[in-house]
């Protein structure tokens, strides 16, 4: 166990999967929880403290009940703001949640100057370049998670499809998080066996589609809420790869400055993460039907950015 500390900013069903998913793995000293509902925070704190005795772990699971209190942190997951609900699009959360976000990198960077910044609110990459924005950090220090739950969908349709290869599947997705984000199914193995060597276009097509919509089929289904056990575990890898020093490559979304010939737009691509949180960014050799996908998709995030930049910042 490190001496390290997590706080988790919003205990629905994401921060609080989260929060128990950190504190049972025994992989730092603290998980300092903060939510604008003090009891169900107090609750949550609570139930997963007992859970990480119940697992024997040494990590301390506490409730902050103040912006003073939650500080010294390592790495700061932020999930506060109001979820998806059926029918809606995660771009109809944008003016509100940008308020929220605005609002909570202003505390958090206040008493947690040493953090690593985890953004897992919707819609994903307008709140990374939110936080960038209204907290003027450099972009290694804030990175949106989106990315490895994208590929984790894609590698799920492709066991489904496939029917083996369960444990053994690496899927890559790039692009925003929403209905545009660019599954690569050239850059997905099965035990390193490509993608197209054991699957018809046909049924790689119907991945493709599967992914770009997996969240939305998760929404639906739940009718009162989205998907937290895959966006959970991925923000998971993210903090042990940061707390750990790790090294290891991810999706994630991060402000673009120069890759890909993008400026100043939040996309996912693969990155390196380690204890300064973005050490690297990788720039695949995309083809023109790809370059041209991840564009729209760039597009889309760029439409929510001049929606900030004219009605909110
Ligand atoms: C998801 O993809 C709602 O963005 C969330 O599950």
């Amino acid at each position: 166990m490190s001496a390290k500390r997590v706080g988790i900013v919003g205990v629905g069903n994401v921060g609080a999967t989260l929060a128990f998913t950190i504190a049972e793995k025994n992989i730092c000293s603290s998980v300092l929880l903060k939510d604008i509902r003090e009891n169900i925070v107090q609750a949550m704190a609570l139930d997963i403290s007992q859970a990480a005795n119940a697992a024997k772990s040494n990590t301390i699971v506490k409730a902050c009940l103040s912006d003073e209190e939650f500080k010294d942190c390592d790495v700061v997951v932020i999930t506060a703001g109001i979820a998806r609900k059926p029918g809606m699009s995660r771009d109809d959360l944008l003016l509100t949640n940008a308020k929220i976000m605005s609002q909570v990198i202003n505390s958090v960077t206040t008493f947690n100057p040493n953090a690593i910044i985890i953004i897992v609110s919707n819609p994903l990459d307008a709140m990374v370049y939110t936080a960038l924005k209204a907290s003027n950090y450099p972009r290694n220090k804030i990175i949106g998670m989106a990315g490895i739950l994208d590929s984790a969908r894609m590698s799920h349709f492709i066991l489904e499809k496939l029917g083996y290869g369960a444990g053994q599947i690496e899927a890559s997705v790039m692009g925003g998080h929403g209905d545009d984000m660019v599954p690569l199914p050239n850059f997905s193995t099965v035990a390193g066996v490509p993608l197209n060597e054991v699957l018809k276009d046909e049924d790689i097509e119907d991945i493709v589609n599967k992914t770009k919509n997996g969240g939305a089929q998760i929404v639906k289904l739940l009718e009162t809420g989205s998907a937290y056990y895959a966006p959970a575990f991925a923000t998971t890898q993210m903090v042990e790869a940061i707390i750990n020093d790790k090294k290891e490559v991810y999706p994630c979304a991060i402000r673009l400055e120069g890759e890909y010939g993008y400026e100043d737009i939040v996309s996912g691509v693969p990155v390196m993460l380690g204890k300064n949180g973005i050490e690297k960014v990788i720039e695949l050799t995309l083809n023109d039907n790809q370059k041209e996908e991840f564009s729209k998709s760039v597009a889309s995030v760029q439409e929510l950015v001049d929606t900030l930049e004219n009605k909110f910042f």
